[in-house]
């Protein structure tokens, strides 16, 4: 059955190790790719897929989230009176509407299917996206948004599909797919980080997923997986074990692994060298230190 997909999960309740130590006091997805927080743009892909209602899977210490998408009255109020109009209108458009976010709170943090099973009362019987914020994903039209396109055709469950090198398999979420080159890939099951080598294919599952709601039922039943966590990729197993219809999608675009420092250096890197007010600047920077190094060496 295809119904419209108006509700999205953001998971956001991991520690962030990889980030340690400034994850100690700030929410990873709370930091900047320019000035930006990785959130935003999440949400900016989100609410341009047609989403309406946003429910955020948090953990302690995240409180600066929560404040990120309230009203900023004094600071609103400074801008105002001092003429700042467009640093005002880039404020206003990060305020979220009174109740489109709601925040549930996983309370150990026992891996991604738990925190999207933390959100089971809030979805109730309908589809969802599931929006990863570290996989930040530059592409003309939103990736979730060519997703939902998809969607509308095949119904069923769909997850964003990128190619990895064999060697990086392992991990992974990895699709089990008949080769093909088109965009909808019907799957015939997910292998979770699969052990070098064994991967059934070299597609890799990330951060965007729009599900049934009997996921959650799966969620609620299957056992601790790999890293001894909770695994969205077992509970989309079973839906394929139970006849029903998982396809990876091939988006276009480029997708920026946020959650790694190498990531997010890239991503910072090529999302300033794409602002017109910046990217001669970078550019050049960026060529002066690529010779420096050169010469050194
Ligand atoms: P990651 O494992 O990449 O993020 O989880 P992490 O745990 O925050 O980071 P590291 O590995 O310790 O550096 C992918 C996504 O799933 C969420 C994370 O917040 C991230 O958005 N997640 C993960 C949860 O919400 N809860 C969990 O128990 C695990």
């Amino acid at each position: 059955m295809k119904r419209k997909v108006t509700k999205a999960v953001f998971p956001v309740a991991g520690m962030g190790t990889r980030f340690l130590p400034a994850t100690k006091s700030v929410p990873k997805e709370i930091m900047t790719l320019v000035d930006r927080p990785l959130i935003q743009y999440a949400i900016d892909e989100a609410r341009a897929a047609g989403i309406t209602e946003f429910i955020f899977v948090t953990s302690r210490g995240k409180g600066a989230l929560e404040d990120y998408f309230d009203r900023a009255p004094e600071l609103e109020a400074s801008l105002k009176a001092k003429g700042k109009t467009e640093i005002l209108d880039l404020l206003l458009e990060t305020n979220m509407d009174s109740g489109a976010i709601a925040y549930v709170r996983q309370n150990q943090a026992l891996g991604l299917g738990h925190a999207v099973w933390c959100a089971r009362h809030l979805i109730g019987d309908e589809p969802f996206a599931v929006l990863l914020p570290d996989d930040v994903i530059a592409a003309e039209k939103p990736c979730l948004a060519q997703m939902v396109d998809a969607y509308a055709e095949t119904g069923g469950n769909m997850i964003a599909a990128m190619e990895v090198a064999p060697e990086r398999a392992s991990s992974y979420g990895i699709m089990d797919v008949p080769p093909s080159i088109g965009r909808v890939l019907p799957m015939q099951g997910m292998v979770e980080k699969p052990a070098p080598g064994t991967q059934p294919s070299n597609l890799a599952a990330i951060g965007r997923y729009i599900l049934s709601p009997d996921v959650m039922r799966h969620l609620g039943e299957v056992k601790p997986g790999v890293g001894g966590e909770i695994q969205l990729t077992d509970a989309i197993a079973r839906e394929i074990e139970e006849k029903r219809n998982v396809y990876g999608f091939r988006f276009d675009g480029q997708r920026y692994d946020c959650g790694s420092k190498a990531g997010f250096l890239q991503a910072t890197v090529a999302f300033g060298l794409a602002r017109p007010e910046l990217s001669t600047e970078l550019s050049n920077f960026l060529i002066d230190m690529v010779a420096q190094r050169q010469a050194a060496e």
